[in-house]
C-alpha cells in the first residue's frame, strides 16, 4: 500500500515489458514504424484519461519534465511572481527556482488551514503573479486542493494555473476539457503503474502556442520520411505541441508497458477505481478511530485523498510501527514524521486489515 512511491507494473504491463524485451534481444522483430506507433498510441491512452485530443499530449519522463518546459518556455521577467504552496513536494516547486536568477520571485504561500482555499490564495495573489503551481494532492499531507475552486479563481484572475497530478491521475478522475486548468503534469510510475522514468505533460492549446522554448528532436521532425532515401535533416512547423516531447519518444521498454497499465485503468474506468480506493481509505480511517493513532490528513472527502498520512501520540512509535508493518509484509511509506499508506486499486479489505492489526 505504497502507490505513492512506486505503483507496481500491472500484469499486462509485464508482458508488454517482456515484449519490448525480446525485441531488443532481437532487433530484427522491431520494424520502423513501431517508433511512431508506440507514441501516438501511448498519447491516446492518456488522452481518454484526462479527456483532451492525443495530439496535445507531451511525452516525459518525469513530473519535471514539464515543469522544467513551462519554467524555461514561458515569457517571464524580472518583476513577474510565480506562486506555490509551503509544504508541498519538492519536485513541484525546484524546477521553478532558477528563475529567482533572472529576477523572477518564487513565493510560496503558507496556508492558515489546509488544504489551501481559493478564498485564501485570493488574498495571496498580486498583481505581478503569473503562475500559480500546486499539487493536486500534497504528498505529505494527503490532502486535496479543489482544483475546480482554485482553477476558476486563476482563471478569473488571469493567473496560469499549472497542477501537478502525480499523486492524483489514475486515482481521481479529471475532464480537462470541463475543468479550468491551463498545464497538467504527472509522473507514470505511481497511481499509473508504470516503469521508473516515465511521465506526461498537458497544455491548453493557447499556452503551448506561448512557450517559447527551441526544441527539434531529429525523429519527430522526420516522422515519416524514409530513410532509404530521404535523409535532408529539416524542421517541421506543424507539430503542435509533439515538439516538446522527450528526446527517445519510442521508449520501448518503458512506455510499451506503461501504456499497458494505463489501458488496464481505462478498462477498469477511473470513476470505479477511485470509489474502490476511497473505500479502503474510510475502512483505515474508520478502524483508526478511537486508537492513538492521529490523522494527519483530511477525514473526509473531497479534501481527503487515497494517501493516508497518520501520526501516533507518541512519535517514538512512529518509526517501530513503519518497521514492524514491513516485518508483517505491508509496504507503506515513512515520511515527514508520519505514516503514509497509499492503496491502490489491486489492494484489498484484507490488506487494510492487516496493516490494522499491526498499528493496534
Ligand atoms: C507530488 C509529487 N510530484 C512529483 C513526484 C516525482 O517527481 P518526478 O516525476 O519529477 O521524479 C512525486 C514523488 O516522487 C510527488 O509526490
Amino acid at each position: 500500500m505504497n502507490t505513492a512511491h512506486q505503483g507496481p507494473l500491472s500484469r499486462p504491463a509485464v508482458m508488454a515489458a517482456h515484449a519490448a524485451l525480446q525485441d531488443k534481444v532481437s532487433p530484427a522483430r522491431l520494424d520502423d514504424d513501431a517508433f511512431l506507433t508506440l507514441p501516438r498510441e501511448l498519447k491516446e491512452s492518456l488522452s481518454r484519461l484526462i479527456g483532451t485530443p492525443a495530439e496535445e499530449i507531451i511525452l516525459g519522463n518525469s513530473t519535471t519534465y514539464g515543469l522544467d518546459l513551462l519554467a524555461h518556455g514561458l515569457p517571464l521577467s524580472r518583476g513577474d511572481e510565480i506562486l506555490l504552496v509551503e509544504g508541498d513536494f519538492p519536485a513541484t516547486v525546484t524546477p521553478w527556482l532558477p528563475l529567482e536568477r533572472r529576477g523572477v520571485a518564487v513565493r510560496r504561500v503558507e496556508p492558515r488551514a489546509r488544504p489551501l482555499t481559493s478564498e485564501e490564495l485570493e488574498t495571496q495573489l498580486r498583481p505581478s503573479t503569473r503562475v500559480f503551481c500546486s499539487s493536486w494532492v500534497f504528498s505529505f499531507t494527503g490532502e486535496a486542493i479543489d482544483v475546480e475552486a482554485i482553477g476558476r479563481l486563476c482563471r478569473d484572475r488571469g493567473v496560469l494555473f499549472v497542477l501537478n497530478g502525480s499523486q492524483a491521475i489514475g486515482t481521481r478522475p479529471l475532464d480537462v476539457k470541463t475543468t479550468p486548468v491551463d498545464a497538467l503534469v504527472s509522473c507514470g510510475f505511481k497511481w499509473l503503474c508504470g516503469p521508473y522514468a516515465t511521465g506526461f505533460c498537458w497544455l491548453r492549446r493557447e499556452l503551448a502556442d506561448r512557450l517559447d522554448y527551441e526544441q527539434a528532436y531529429w525523429l519527430t521532425h522526420m516522422a515519416g520520411a524514409d530513410l532509404s532515401r530521404d535523409t535532408e535533416p529539416r524542421l517541421r512547423d506543424d507539430l503542435g505541441a509533439a515538439r516538446y516531447d522527450v528526446f527517445c519518444t519510442a521508449n520501448f521498454l518503458n512506455f510499451a508497458p506503461w501504456r499497458a497499465s494505463i489501458e488496464l485503468l481505462l478498462d477498469y474506468g477511473i470513476e470505479r477505481v477511485a470509489a474502490h480506493n476511497q473505500g479502503l481509505i474510510e475502512r483505515l480511517v474508520t478502524g483508526l478511530d478511537g486508537t492513538d493513532w492521529q490523522l494527519v490528513s483530511p477525514r473526509e472527502e473531497p479534501a481527503r485523498s487515497t494517501l493516508l498520512l497518520i501520526g501516533h501520540r507518541d512519535p517514538e512509535r512512529v518509526p517501530a510501527a513503519f518497521a514492524a508493518l514491513a516485518r508483517a509484509g505491508v509496504d507503506i511509506a515513512h515520511r515527514a514524521g508520519s505514516l503514509r499508506i497509499s492503496p491502490h486499486v489491486f489492494n484489498s479489505d484484507a490488506d487494510v486489515d492487516r496493516a490494522l492489526d499491526v498499528l493496534a
